[in-house]
């Protein structure tokens, strides 16, 4: 791995705007050492020998490249139970106010989005199992996506080092989980078959309508990575993702009411979400 890219502070900047332009992520200059790390990389997998060569690669879309360069910038921090008391909300309040609205037998469709290496979607169906009684009278979707394509390989794979397991007690890892050796643990493959994983990126809308309504949808801990204009774009994909009254849960530092006033706030016992009311607020 090279230790430094020579990148000019307006080549930088280009790579920064053309960045923005694909996933909504901005990087100003004190992330710097970040992001010529991963230019570096990038331009040594490539066989780029200057930066004119490697952004003419990547705007060209040279074997793929796009996608490698998104996957070498995104930052996939996360673990089991992370925010647990949002998934208590989840199992307490969130679902059973959605059954209230709903058919008998319809669906009831949770989104995980960004899912990053999987440890939030499976988290939230471990959850739903142990803490749930009528989990098994009801059909219930577990979708998760990212952006990140090399993420959704590694969370269908469903292998996990310790840190990813912390915040989970012998008894879950023991019941959930088989250890491989090497302090790895793979998750069962019940498990593994009840989250369906697909891309999609939260600032085109053409990759979000597709996955249709849902009644929950996880948004966490991706917003603090974006601006206010794509923020407020990624609020307004996801609002046209939520049926209505459904939930959206974002992460702890993140507040949907100075994003968009689409949505309204939903003060819980175990925590404050957003739901898209019952009326449509668009003009
Ligand atoms: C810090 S992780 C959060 C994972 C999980 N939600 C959690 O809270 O633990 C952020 C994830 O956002 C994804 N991401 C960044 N930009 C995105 C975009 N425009 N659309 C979808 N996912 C994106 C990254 O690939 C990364 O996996």
């Amino acid at each position: 791995m090279a230790d430094s890219a020579p990148i000019t502070h307006e080549e930088y900047r280009r790579l920064c705007e053309y960045l923005y332009r694909r996933t909504g992520m901005t990087f100003n200059e004190t992330r710097r050492y970040f992001v010529d790390r991963r230019v570096a990389d990038r331009m040594a997998a490539t066989g780029a020998s200057t930066f004119a060569d490697y952004f003419a690669r990547l705007r060209g879309d040279i074997d793929g490249e796009i996608e490698q360069f998104v996957n070498a910038f995104t930052v996939n921090e996360t673990y089991f139970y992370r925010e647990d008391h949002q998934l208590q909300c989840l199992t307490a309040n969130l679902l059973e106010e959605r059954l209230k609205v709903k058919q008998n037998g319809e669906t009831m469709r949770i989104w995980s989005v960004p899912c990053s290496t999987g440890e939030e979607p499976y988290s939230i169906a471990m959850w739903l199992l142990e803490n749930w009684p009528q989990v098994d009278a009801h059909d219930i979707e577990i979708v998760a996506s990212d952006i990140d394509t090399e993420v959704l390989s590694a969370a269908r794979e469903g292998v996990f080092g310790k840190r990813a397991l912390m915040r989970l007690s012998p008894a879950l890892i023991d019941k959930y989980f088989v250890a491989l050796g090497g302090d790895r643990w793979q998750i069962l493959d019940d498990l593994r078959n009840s989250v369906r994983f697909t891309p999609a990126n939260l600032v085109e809308r053409a990759e979000t309508r597709p996955h249709g309504l849902f009644d929950v949808i996880f948004c966490r801990n991706v917003l603090i990575y974006f601006d206010d204009t794509s923020r407020r774009v990624a609020a307004e994909n996801l609002y046209e993702n939520l049926a209505p009254g459904g939930y959206i849960c974002l992460g702890h530092t993140e507040s949907m009411s100075r994003i968009s006033p689409l949505f309204e706030v939903c003060r819980f016992a175990d925590a404050i979400v957003y739901r898209r009311p019952m009326g449509d607020r668009r003009g």
